[in-house]
């Protein structure tokens, strides 16, 4: 076996089970860039205070090119007796530089090198993972101006309720994907303070500059407390409950469109590129990539959950236990990213059936909140209104009509302030169009909303 960086004090070899059992390199490679960027920046900073000399930070650097070179083309040999991404690379530099190799862990531990790498590969995560929120957005903000007129059924309970526009349903979604991507840029602050400097838990003998590191690695301020620099693992549960909740957003749409193009429903079409076959039902179109996203919201509050539980009662400083936060927080920028991606795709070529829509939200008396608001425009008491409507609503409901299918003299035989106007209220557009107020359904304020939704867009 090889020595280890670590073995100087030992009488045996690691067991070979323990080693792979307690190794990360699998996983932690993924870091490989930004522990190289972290590396680069701490031998800067050794040369300037000047714990190692300029010839050893030129080593370093032309041996970080090469090893970064290696990585991209895939030539890199990862060992699993070297534990982790971090040995694994050290032990590349020092093969290849020699003794300047060995004198870039001066002043650090793996400890603050790993908060340092995580904190920087998550950086650049969340930044795709708005872009991609900002894609969606795009999307949902075109199919809302297509359909800022089309009316549906609004449901409340999955009864029909009142009827809304397509457009307005869609808007909502902007609504909710907008704050998780604002809660993505505030934990991002979180995420992005340079803990490197905190060495092992105590902080180092030498004189480091933490602030200078810092700057050089494009964080925004540096931890104040070495204990906490390197056992704070905050920002990655944050990071997993902003994850879980973008998903949670994305498994009720989902729950919608699978809903929406049923049969008994009709409402959508989805384009065939993003449905799936039956193997033993010809006749099948299955909307695999709702269900599928829906599915996976379970997986990412999976990785929430075991951020948290995996933090739990932990002692300070460092524990190997933080190891474990790699696959979780790994797992839920893999399983956003992808579903965020299918979904920009996917919603782009939703088309909404503006007849069935139509024809779904004149079932199920959508307009009697209108009846009851006209009854109160001409001075009957709302709650009076609410119970003279109940009693239409079972009159039409009986014969097997609409309201605004019941006759004049029926509708005045409820309430004589009914007149031939009330038809204006009890259609589909007089419904919406009398919402037209800061976030109604009217068409007029989706239009409104979906100008201000392009301003902000364009601005991004
Ligand atoms: N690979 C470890 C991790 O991911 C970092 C190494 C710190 N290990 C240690 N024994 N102090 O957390």
């Amino acid at each position: 076996a090889k020595k280890k960086a670590w073995s100087g004090r030992f009488s045996e070899p690691v067991d070979a089970f323990v080693l792979r059992y307690t190794a990360s390199v699998d996983f932690d490679k993924r870091m490989a860039l930004s522990d190289i960027e972290g590396s680069v920046a701490h031998a800067t900073m050794l040369e300037k205070i000047g714990v190692i000399s300029a010839k050893d930070l030129e080593d370093i650097r032309r041996g970080m090119d090469q090893i970064r070179s290696e990585i991209l083309a895939g030539t890199f040999e990862w060992q699993l007796e070297l534990e982790d991404v971090h040995l694994n690379i050290e032990a590349r530099l020092t093969a290849l530089i020699g003794d300047a190799g060995k004198r870039l862990h001066t002043g650090r531990s793996r400890n603050d090198q790993v908060a340092t790498d995580i904190r920087l590969y998550l950086r650049s995560e969340i930044d795709e993972i708005v872009r991609r929120i900002e894609h969606l957005q795009d999307v949902l903000v075109h199919q809302a101006k297509a359909g800022s007129d089309m009316i549906m059924p609004g449901f409340t309970h999955m009864q029909v309720a009142q009827p809304v526009t397509f457009g307005h349903h869609m808007l909502a979604y902007v609504e909710m994907f907008e704050r998780d991507r604002e809660r993505l840029l505030d934990l991002r602050r979180r995420v992005n303070r340079s803990p490197l400097g905190s060495a092992a838990l105590a902080g180092t003998t030498y004189p480091i500059d933490r602030e200078f590191t810092a700057e050089l690695l494009g964080f925004e301020a540096v931890s104040q407390n070495s204990l906490d620099g390197v056992s704070d693992r905050d920002f990655a549960v944050e990071f997993c409950s902003a994850a879980s909740l973008i998903m949670m957003h994305i498994s009720r749409l989902s729950e919608e469109l699978v809903v929406w193009m049923s049969q008994r429903f009709g409402f959508i079409k989805l384009p065939d590129r993003f449905t799936t076959g039956s193997s033993i039902m010809p006749q099948k179109k299955n909307p695999d990539v709702p269900e599928t996203a829906r599915g996976k919201s379970g997986r990412v509050y999976g990785d929430l959950i075991a951020m948290l539980t995996l933090m739990k009662g932990t002692p300070l400083a460092y524990n190997k236990d933080f190891q474990e936060d790699k696959e979780p927080v790994f797992d839920a920028i893999d399983t956003v990213k992808d579903t965020l991606r299918a979904f920009c795709d996917m919603m782009a070529g939703v088309e909404p059936q503006a007849d069935v829509m139509y024809r779904a939200a004149q079932m199920g008396f959508p307009t009697a909140t209108d009846l009851a608001d006209y009854l109160v425009r001409h001075g009957v008491p709302f709650r009076t209104a609410h119970d003279i409507v109940g009693q239409t609503v079972r009159a039409a409901s009986e014969r097997g009509c609409g309201l605004e299918e019941l006759p004049l003299d029926v509708l005045k035989s409820f309430s004589d302030v009914i007149e031939n106007d009330v038809y204006e209220v009890l259609k589909l557009e007089g419904s919406v169009n009398a919402r037209d107020h800061l976030g109604g359904t009217a068409p007029n304020q989706v239009r409104r909303q979906v100008a201000r939704w392009e301003a902000i867009i364009a601005e991004r």
